[in-house]
């Protein structure tokens, strides 16, 4: 059975001939992988960009088995000693080199200095090519791909206050290359603010009364992934504003102030942004004190 399957195999490829009928440009090493190999071939990656056949961007005449896995002829012929390239263990960056070799795109520019690479992350430490979807590209599916490795952000998504990761409405890789990038932290944007911005928009000003730290960086006072603490901050009010200002010089300037209204207020205690709600800054008055 399995001798007929073969002669079967190798007489298509030699016929150029798929078993789906269409023509594959099967190289001599390749059909020779599929006479032991052809659940590979038929199996996820035939849905795929892999699929065998013509290299759509002719970087190759076609993308089959030793593109990736290299000529392996020694293995086709003993099948117990490795093919030239497997993806399963750490070869300082020779299987990525096989991927490059048709990847080495714009979108590639930053790999070779990513912190992946450094760590001996390969392509193949995110990608699943033989199956017929890739998780890391899904946003159903990337938070378990990440978090297979990182799993402080994966124990962060059970904390108060949360980007919500775990059910995919943010993504990982909506603020970090996933290939590397030239900013800190492989952050999808030139700067961290810039990050944010692309989601909250509204915070980026400019504004007529602006307050120094929130231009600065976002994480004077906020977490990126998720807190203990409301709304990602990184400490409670008032420590999160004394961080910065002494609070001991507040009431000396209010008590005396008309401006309060009040002359009894223990602001000590006292949630800063119960009186200064406008924190990351306003165009009213008020504003000058980040107040409403
Ligand atoms: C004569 C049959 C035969 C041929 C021809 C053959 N293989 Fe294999 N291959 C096997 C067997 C059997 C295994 C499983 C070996 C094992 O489990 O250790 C295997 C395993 C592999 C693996 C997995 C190795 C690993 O350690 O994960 C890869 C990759 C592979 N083959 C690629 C190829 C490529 C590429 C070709 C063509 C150049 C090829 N094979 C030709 C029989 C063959
Ligand atoms: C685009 C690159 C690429 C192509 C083309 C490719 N492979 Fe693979 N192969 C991989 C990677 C990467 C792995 C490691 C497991 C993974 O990430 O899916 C792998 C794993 C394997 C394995 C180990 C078992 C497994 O599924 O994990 C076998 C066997 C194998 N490939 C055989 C083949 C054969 C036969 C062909 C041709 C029909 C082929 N591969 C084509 C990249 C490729
Ligand atoms: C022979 C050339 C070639 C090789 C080698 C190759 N690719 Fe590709 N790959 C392509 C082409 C062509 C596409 C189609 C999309 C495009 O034009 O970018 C593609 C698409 C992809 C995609 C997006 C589409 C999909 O199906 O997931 C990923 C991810 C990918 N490749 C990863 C890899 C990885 C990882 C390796 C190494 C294990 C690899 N490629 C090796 C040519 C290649
Ligand atoms: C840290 C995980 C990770 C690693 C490592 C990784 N990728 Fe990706 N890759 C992704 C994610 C996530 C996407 C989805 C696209 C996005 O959101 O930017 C992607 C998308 C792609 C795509 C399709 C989209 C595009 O940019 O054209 C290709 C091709 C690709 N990767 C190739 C590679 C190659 C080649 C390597 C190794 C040199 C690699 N990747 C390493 C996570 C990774
Ligand atoms: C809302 C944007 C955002 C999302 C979504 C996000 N990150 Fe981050 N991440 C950041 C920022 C910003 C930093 C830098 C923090 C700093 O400078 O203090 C960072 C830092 C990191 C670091 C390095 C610092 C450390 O804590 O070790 C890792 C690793 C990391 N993130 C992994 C992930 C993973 C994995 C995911 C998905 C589960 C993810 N991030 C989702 C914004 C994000
Ligand atoms: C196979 C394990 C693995 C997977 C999967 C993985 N990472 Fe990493 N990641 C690492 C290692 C190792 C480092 C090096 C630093 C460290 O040890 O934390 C790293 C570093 C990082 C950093 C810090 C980068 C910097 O420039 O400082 C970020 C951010 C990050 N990963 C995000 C991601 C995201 C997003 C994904 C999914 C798309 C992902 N990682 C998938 C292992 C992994
Ligand atoms: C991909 C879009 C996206 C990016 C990029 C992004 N956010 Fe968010 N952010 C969200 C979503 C979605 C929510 C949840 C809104 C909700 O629950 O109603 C959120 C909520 C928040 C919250 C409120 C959390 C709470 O518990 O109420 C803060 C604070 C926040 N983001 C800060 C940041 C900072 C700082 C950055 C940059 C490091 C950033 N965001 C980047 C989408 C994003
Ligand atoms: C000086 C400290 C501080 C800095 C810096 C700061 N924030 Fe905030 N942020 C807060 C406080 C306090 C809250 C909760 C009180 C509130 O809702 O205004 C908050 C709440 C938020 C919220 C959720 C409520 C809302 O207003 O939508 C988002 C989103 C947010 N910040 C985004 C950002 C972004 C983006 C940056 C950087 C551009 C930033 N923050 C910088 C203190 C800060
Ligand atoms: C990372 C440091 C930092 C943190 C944290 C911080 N601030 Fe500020 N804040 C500044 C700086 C710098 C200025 C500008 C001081 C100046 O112009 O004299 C400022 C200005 C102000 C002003 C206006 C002062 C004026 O002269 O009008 C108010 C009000 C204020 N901050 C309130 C807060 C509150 C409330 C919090 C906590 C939610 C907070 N700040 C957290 C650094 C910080
Ligand atoms: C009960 C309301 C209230 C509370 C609570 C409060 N403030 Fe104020 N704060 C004010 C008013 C009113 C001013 C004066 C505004 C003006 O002069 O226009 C002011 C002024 C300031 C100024 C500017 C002082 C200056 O020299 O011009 C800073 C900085 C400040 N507050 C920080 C804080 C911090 C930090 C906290 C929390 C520890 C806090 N405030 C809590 C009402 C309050």
């Amino acid at each position: 059975m399995v001798v007929w399957k073969r002669i079967l195999l190798v007489l298509l490829a030699v016929s150029g001939l798929g078993l789906s009928g269409y023509p594959i440009l099967l190289n001599a090493d390749s059909s020779n992988c599929l006479m032991c190999h052809q659940k590979e071939a038929q199996g996820g990656i035939s849905h795929r960009a892999h699929g065998l056949g013509p290299d759509p961007r002719g970087q190759q005449d076609t993308i089959d088995c030793v593109s990736c896995h290299g000529p392996s002829t020694e293995h086709a012929s003993s099948p117990r000693t490795a093919p030239s390239v497997t993806f399963s263990s750490v070869d300082e960056g020779q299987s990525d080199a096989t991927c490059i070799a048709c990847h080495s795109g714009s979108a590639m520019s930053h790999w070779a200095f990513s912190e992946h690479r450094n760590a001996e992350v390969g392509c193949s430490g995110c990608h699943s090519i033989h199956t017929a979807r890739d998780p890391v590209q899904e946003r159903n599916g990337q938070f378990e791909v990440c978090t297979s490795c990182h799993q402080s952000e994966k124990m962060d998504q059970l904390k108060f206050s949360r980007h919500p990761m775990s059910e995919g409405h943010v993504q990982c890789s909506d603020c970090h290359a996933p290939h590397g990038s030239s900013a800190m932290n492989g952050l999808s944007a030139a700067t961290l603010n810039d990050t944010c911005y692309q989601c909250h928009a509204e915070k980026r000003g400019p504004f007529l009364f602006e307050h120094e730290p929130v231009q600065d960086d976002c994480m004077s006072c906020h977490l990126p992934h998720a807190s203990v603490n409301d709304s990602l901050l990184k400490a409670r009010e008032p420590f999160l504003c004394q961080q910065c200002h002494i609070a001991s010089r507040h009431p000396g300037t209010l008590y005396d102030s008309d401006r309060l209204g009040r002359q009894d207020i223990n602001i000590i205690g006292q949630s800063c942004t119960n009186c200064h709600s406008q924190v990351h800054g306003g165009n009213q008055p008020a504003s000058s004190s980040f107040r409403r």
